[in-house]
């Protein structure tokens, strides 16, 4: 019987190319690069599955065209505000994605940020590679203690609890969330959470609020000028889930202000463009989208397109369809 041909849009970890080789007739291109639009159309009218990433846009655009032959798009990466479900639903394209094996990762980089930026880690970095420390000082860099703080999590999936748990078990934070989904009282207990009747709540109380929405329409610059108003002077802003929840043009106005006192970022709206505003702040860690990046996880998210794959093609529903 024929193996599905089965395409992807960048080069993925090696053990992961090879077990699809031995299952699928594997196509990918060696120059591992963002496919454009004509590329991923291409891709579409090639392949039985294209497995795409964050930088592959499959937009209603790409999407809706004439001789498609995929039936399934199986993304590697949990979060898929790169692919408009409704356009892939109308050309009988299933789409999965890849949850729960890079929770930990993610977690860890948040509270990465979180230290970094109360710590002023990245500016004493610059500081040792520019030439400038003169020896250490009693008043020199001061930060933010982060032990006893007060953690606000817009959002409270996997990632979120995976980070609360961190921050309360790790570091004695009290941890307050906002989500339309509460969990269950014996969940929050177990990590020292309580929910917030609303998100201007959690930013009025929060010395650290942590991003874990979903990007897309419905989060949009969900912080936007007037939202970060309402956080304290002395708070700081962390985002690990997609740029466009901030509005950025905002933040760099203020951090620039001193209307907080700092933020890391691992995702921007336009990536991989940084605003130049951004970049000219030093209150403000930057990190290139780096939440997953662990050998073992991006092998794990790997993996788990292969096990999707394996149940499409087997004529089963994957375990992660999301559309
Ligand atoms: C990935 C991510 O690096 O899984 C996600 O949603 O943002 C990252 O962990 C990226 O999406 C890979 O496509």
């Amino acid at each position: 019987m024929k193996k599905p041909v089965v395409i992807l849009t960048r080069r993925w970890p090696a053990p992961v190319e090879e077990a699809m080789r031995a299952l699928f007739d594997l196509r990918v291109d060696l120059d591992d690069r963002p496919r454009n639009r004509d590329e991923l159309r291409e891709a579409l009218r090639t392949a039985d599955a294209v497995c795409p990433t964050v930088t592959d846009r499959l937009d209603a655009s790409v999407l809706d065209i004439d001789g498609v032959r995929a039936r399934v798009l199986a993304n590697f990466g949990v979060g898929f505000n790169h692919i408009d479900l409704d356009a892939a639903r109308r050309r009988g394209l299933t789409v999965t994605n890849t949850p729960g094996v890079l929770t930990d990762c993610t977690a860890d980089l948040a509270m990465t940020l979180l230290l970094m930026t109360a710590r002023r880690a990245g500016e004493g970095e610059r500081l040792i590679r520019t030439e400038r420390w003169s020896g250490w000082c009693p008043t020199q860099m001061l930060g933010t203690r982060v032990t006893g703080k007060t953690l606000g999590l817009v959002g409270f999936g996997r990632i979120a609890r995976a980070l609360a748990r961190r921050a309360h078990h790790g570091f004695g934070m009290r941890v307050l969330f906002s989500t339309p989904h509460p969990p269950a009282d014996d969940v929050c207990a177990a990590l020292g959470a309580t929910p917030c009747a609303s998100l201007e709540e959690l930013l009025a109380g929060a010395d650290f609020v942590s991003l874990h929405c979903p990007g897309g329409a419905a989060t949009r610059h969900l912080i936007d000028a007037r939202r970060l108003a309402l956080m304290k002077p002395s708070a700081f802003l962390i985002n690990t889930a997609r740029g466009d929840v901030v509005d950025e043009q905002a933040l760099a106005a203020a951090l620039a202000g001193g209307r907080i006192a700092g933020a890391g970022l691992d995702v921007f709206e336009g990536e991989p463009e940084v605003p130049a505003a951004l970049k000219a702040l030093d209150n403000l860690v930057l990190l290139p989208h780096l939440g997953s990046a662990t050998v073992e996880t991006r092998v794990a998210m790997g993996m788990r397109v292969v096990e999707n794959l394996q149940a499409f093609f087997a004529g089963g529903t994957p375990r992660d369809r999301v559309g």
